[in-house]
């Protein structure tokens, strides 16, 4: 399988007051084609911001970020905006547009990157279909339960075929039985539609469903196993 991620040596350190954080100390790992790898570890550990990197929504301090070939360091704003378009974002806060129904929210990055409207219509359908929401297609955010919610936001970063999906806390926001559900969800969507997965998480279950994960602590990878 290939490669479609490479993460060498990597630190980031913010600068805001006096004393510096140093939230990432040296990150190390590779993600290829296919694989579902969480990282667990508890707040302040570094994961968002590492997730960031990898997302190219942020440069590393040192080191290399490298995104289906590309390193994100030798990139200016322009060209790394572009390199984003590989990545499809889940983020624990659902932000989806509330005068738009399911369909209208999983058009739009279609309709950003210029998709002509019966295309973008189709695409859609079928990514809703693979989270489930097909007869939910024409409701709106507020008609939908938080577990709808974030199958749609997940319908909407699959439907630009990226390169991997990125999820910062996907179940933080949703009570146990509802986060179990969107889980099996996102375990299926790998298993059965091969997208390549990178799960943030500081909760053991939903790090269960994924099949590798890495622990982090203290801006430093602690261990990396197949789980
Ligand atoms: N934009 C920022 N500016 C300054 N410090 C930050 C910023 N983002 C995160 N940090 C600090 O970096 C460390 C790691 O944060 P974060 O990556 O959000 O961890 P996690 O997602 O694991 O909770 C924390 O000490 C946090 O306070
Ligand atoms: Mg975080």
């Amino acid at each position: 399988m290939s490669k479609v991620l490479n993460v060498k040596d990597v630190t980031k350190t913010y600068r805001l007051g006096e004393v510096p954080v140093q939230a990432l100390r040296g990150i190390s790992f590779e993600l290829h084609e296919g694989e579902f790898l969480a990282i667990l570890g508890p707040s302040g550990s570094g994961k968002s911001t590492l997730l960031n990197m990898v997302g190219a929504l942020d440069r590393p301090t040192s080191g290399n970020v490298i995104i289906d070939g590309v390193d994100i360091s030798e990139l200016d704003d322009n060209e790394l905006a572009d390199l984003r378009k590989n990545v499809g974002f889940v983020f624990q806060f659902f932000n989806l547009i509330p005068r738009l129904d399911a369909q209208g929210n999983v058009e739009l990055p279609l309709m950003i990157s210029g998709v002509p409207r019966d295309e973008r219509r189709d695409l859609a359908k079928r990514a809703l279909e693979k989270v489930g929401l097909a007869d939910r297609r024409h409701h709106k955010p507020s008609e939908l339960s938080g577990g709808e919610r974030q199958r749609v936001t997940m319908a909407r970063a699959l439907v630009n075929n990226p390169s991997f999906l990125l999820m910062d806390e996907p179940t933080g926001n949703l009570d146990s039985k509802t986060a179990v559900g969107v889980m099996e969800l996102v375990a299926d969507l790998n298993s059965k539609e091969n997208v390549t997965i990178i799960m943030v998480t500081h909760d053991p279950e939903a790090s269960q469903f994924a099949r590798r994960t890495v622990r982090m602590r203290d801006g430093l990878i602690i261990s990396d196993e197949v789980n």
